[in-house]
């Protein structure tokens, strides 16, 4: 089993580019099935996640071929429709297949996806959206069987709550159908720009990402396209948060500040100092952050739920007190069993954690979730002693070797198997 040794207390210094992101590289992949041809995708993290979706497309038929942060996806052939229930397992964003093979294939199977460490995932809003576009669903001893004999038409669909994964879905299905689509209360993170981007690329119509109103044009005849992936908020906000806890000075390039801002605004009325341009961020910190407003996690443009743990690891080891409430998922909070470990001070009541900054000391404590373990690198970062972080495999799944790109930085990390 590989843990990270961290020795905290150094200062982070210096440059880093953020990598691509996780949420907006799932999707984008999973779409290159809509085009026959050959699909270029650059800035491609090396994470596993992405490793497991080019394993699914691998699995559907589409020949698929990494160089460096380069992936070609040639899906001039799909020859299944069905995604084995392994990987299904592995992760659970690889509902966003649905929308996809549906469109191309006009059926698709894949194993329902249970809870996850966050909680309950439910897909019905995902099912509720295709339903509406014409798909037919049933489910049968776990497995999802869609298909769509009668073709995906075009229609209103509106989403109750603005699903990232559920307006993803919706945007990949309706691309295969016929006539106009209209997404009412869509997610307006910035990674379905992304997604709208390359769709448009391939030559599909798709307007309004960014906004709650998305409407899609479909039967559009798709061509393959290259694209560039944007850079990670979440990996963004997860450096800048551990600069802030540990303190230093850091530049970070290949990421839109706007897209982070309720972030830079937490960070900024904690004490740290900072400069953004187009795609830059600085930030400068004593090591010593305050306590600041209420932080509640929303929907983009709100304050964003995965880099609630990060943010609350970093005001853990400051001074003052910090209420933060979680509104997106039901179990979000299980790093704060581990933080306390390293001498945390939080109190968790339902939704809410409060926080009371604290000297933070070494200790062995293991990843829960992507981001739970992400939150138990930046205290660790920033106490007294040695940490040992364990269960990095749910670190991997988001973070393209984060050990290497803190030690760039001035950090006291390795990796190490024991
Ligand atoms: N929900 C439903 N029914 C549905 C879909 C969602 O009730 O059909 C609920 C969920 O249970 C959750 C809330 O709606 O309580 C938000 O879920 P959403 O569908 O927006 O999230 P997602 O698409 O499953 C994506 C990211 C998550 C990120 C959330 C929220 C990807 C691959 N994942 O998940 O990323 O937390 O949006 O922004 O894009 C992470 O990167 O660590 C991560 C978990």
């Amino acid at each position: 089993m590989s843990f990270f040794e961290i020795t905290g207390r150094r200062r982070l210094s210096g440059s880093l580019a953020v990598h691509g992101a996780k949420n907006s590289v799932l999707p984008i992949l999973a779409a290159c099935i809509l085009a026959p041809g050959e699909c270029v995708i650059h800035n491609c993290p090396h994470l596993s996640d992405v490793s497991a979706t080019l394993d699914i497309l691998r699995g559907l038929g589409c020949a698929v071929h990494r160089d460096g942060n380069t992936v070609t996806v040639d899906a001039s052939v799909v020859q299944r429709s069905a995604v084995p229930e392994q990987l299904m397992r592995e992760m659970r964003s690889s509902v966003i297949f649905l929308g996809a093979t549906l469109a191309r294939m006009g059926e698709a199977q894949l194993s329902y996806p249970g809870g996850c460490e966050l909680g309950p995932r439910p897909i019905n809003l995902h099912l509720d959206a295709l339903r509406k576009l014409g798909a037919q669903i049933r489910e049968e001893d776990g497995v999802l069987y869609c298909c769509a004999p009668d073709g995906l038409h075009g229609c209103e669909v509106h989403l109750p709550f603005p699903s990232v994964g559920a307006t993803e879905n919706t945007m990949l299905a309706a691309c295969g159908g016929s006539g106009t689509t209209t997404i009412v209360g869509a997610a307006r993170e910035p990674e379905i720009e992304d997604l709208q981007m390359f769709l448009n690329a391939l030559g599909a119509q798709v307007q309004g990402a960014g906004s709650n109103v998305i409407t899609v044009q479909g039967a559009a005849r798709l061509r393959p396209a290259e694209h560039t992936v944007m850079g990670d908020r979440i990996v963004a906000a997860t450096y800048l948060s551990a600069a802030g806890a540990a303190g230093g000075e850091v530049e970070l390039t290949g990421v839109c500040p706007e897209h982070l801002s309720t972030v830079l605004d937490v960070l900024e009325e904690a004490g740290c100092r900072l400069w953004y341009a187009k795609d830059m961020i600085h930030l400068c910190s004593d090591g010593r952050l305050q306590g600041v407003r209420a932080i509640r996690t929303a929907p983009y443009p709100g304050f964003p739920t995965d880099a609630q743990s990060v943010v609350m690891a970093a005001l853990a080891c400051g001074r003052g007190r910090t209420v933060f409430e979680e509104n997106i998922f039901q179990s979000r909070y299980r790093h704060v069993s581990e933080l306390a470990r390293m001498g945390a001070d939080i109190r968790l009541t339902g939704r809410t954690a409060v926080v009371q900054g604290a000297d933070l000391h070494g200790a062995d404590v293991c990843s829960t979730d992507l981001r739970g373990g992400a939150a138990l690198v930046v205290a660790a970062l920033a106490a007294e002693g040695v940490s040992r972080v364990g269960e990095l495999h749910h670190i991997d799944r988001g973070y393209d070797h984060l050990e290497l790109a803190l030690s760039k930085l001035g950090a006291e990390i390795y990796r190490k198997n024991g």
